[in-house]
């Protein structure tokens, strides 16, 4: 039997499949079936600033100016966020009693102000590491890439400095430069990253002219783009690398290892196969390694990755040629 333990941010996980942050683990019964489905940990779902904003607000509503209404306040209401801070704190808490599996906050905020607090209370309430969420909408004309890419070291910098459980970044690929970004991550103190989420998208509906809802789901084509920037960052970076984004069969995990992966986090394909079917990518895994000769994920990861390339030039391609395609 193939050994499929691995460390990731320093936690033991007994294989590498992780389910990402999504609704599958917003509940305790959800938790439970993704830990008895033999995934190796879990990312709870996140908790958005804005919902801490609508606690706050309805607080205020009934502690302070019961008359109060703002635009504000109609906004975070129509953000229609799922749990409330409270309910989290506690679903980490049950969660810790209920499964024996790394459990992994998330916290997605917009402003650098809650990060602080809100990192510290889910460290308190036992999670075993906590994933930072940085999703900012870079669309301001004003604001440099380095602004941008500064403000994720702020917010990296105040939550290291406030909790000491393993802190990972999930980043989205919209960066200038990724091997100069996600090293600074690294040495600001992040354990891991997770490359990549994947951002809300819209379509335009041609019969009724207006924008529509593009599928939530990826597709297995997508882990490409994860695949590439794995593959180029393996062995040169101070932290674990996470694959996200459009892994759906045992055969995109195997290359993300392959890649230079520590794990690799589900989300889409357990939305249209079940949370069981973690089990049959496991299988698919180890009889992989076991037909390929591998006795563990640490023999076959980076294999592919670029440090150990005879071509390391070949990953850096972003032109076609002749010889890697076939055509011109
Ligand atoms: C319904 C749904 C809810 C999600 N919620 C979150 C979330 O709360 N926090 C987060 O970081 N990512 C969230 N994601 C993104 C996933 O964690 C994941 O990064 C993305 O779906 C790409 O992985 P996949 O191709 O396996 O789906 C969500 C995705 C879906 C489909």
């Amino acid at each position: 039997m193939a050994d499929l333990s691995t460390k990731y941010m320093g936690l033991k996980l007994a294989n590498p499949l992780m389910v990402a942050s999504c609704s599958l683990s917003k509940k305790l019964e959800g938790i439970i079936r993704i830990a008895d489905s033999g995934a190796g940990a879990i990312v709870l779902k996140s908790l958005f600033e804005e919902q801490i904003q609508k606690e706050m607000v309805e607080d205020i509503e009934k502690h302070i100016a019961p008359s109060w209404h703002s635009e504000a306040y109609d906004y975070v209401e129509k953000m229609g966020m799922e749990l409330g801070p409270r309910e989290y704190l506690g679903l980490i808490e049950e969660a810790k009693k209920a499964v024996s599996i790394p459990v992994i906050a998330s916290l997605n905020c917009v402003s650098t102000r809650w990060w602080k607090d809100y990192a510290k209370q889910i460290e308190t309430a036992g999670a075993d590491g906590l994933e930072l969420n940085i999703a900012y909408m870079a669309n301001d004309m004003n604001k440099s890439g380095s602004d941008v890419e500064k403000l994720y070291f702020r917010v990296l910098e105040r939550v290291k400095d406030t909790i000491n459980i393993p802190v990972a970044v999930k980043l989205g690929p919209y960066f200038t430069n990724i091997s100069q970004f996600t090293s600074q991550l690294c040495r600001h103190g992040a354990s891991a990253l997770v490359f990549f989420n994947r951002f809300y998208q819209f379509d335009i509906d041609l019969e009724q002219m207006k924008l529509s809802a593009a599928g939530p789901f990826s597709s297995e084509s997508e882990m490409r783009l994860p695949l590439k920037w794995i593959a180029q960052l393996h062995g040169k970076l101070e932290c674990d690398l996470a694959a996200s984004t459009g892994i759906h069969s045992a055969e995109s995990v195997v290359k993300q290892i392959l890649a230079g992966a520590q794990t690799v986090q589900l989300c889409s394909v357990l939305y249209s196969k079940g949370v069981d079917y973690l089990k049959e990518i496991l299988e698919g895994l180890e009889t992989w390694m076991e037909t390929k000769g591998y006795g563990s994920l640490d023999q076959m990861r980076g294999k592919l990755g670029q440090v150990e390339s005879k071509n390391p030039e070949l990953y850096e391609r972003l032109q076609y040629i002749k010889v890697l395609v076939g055509i011109e």
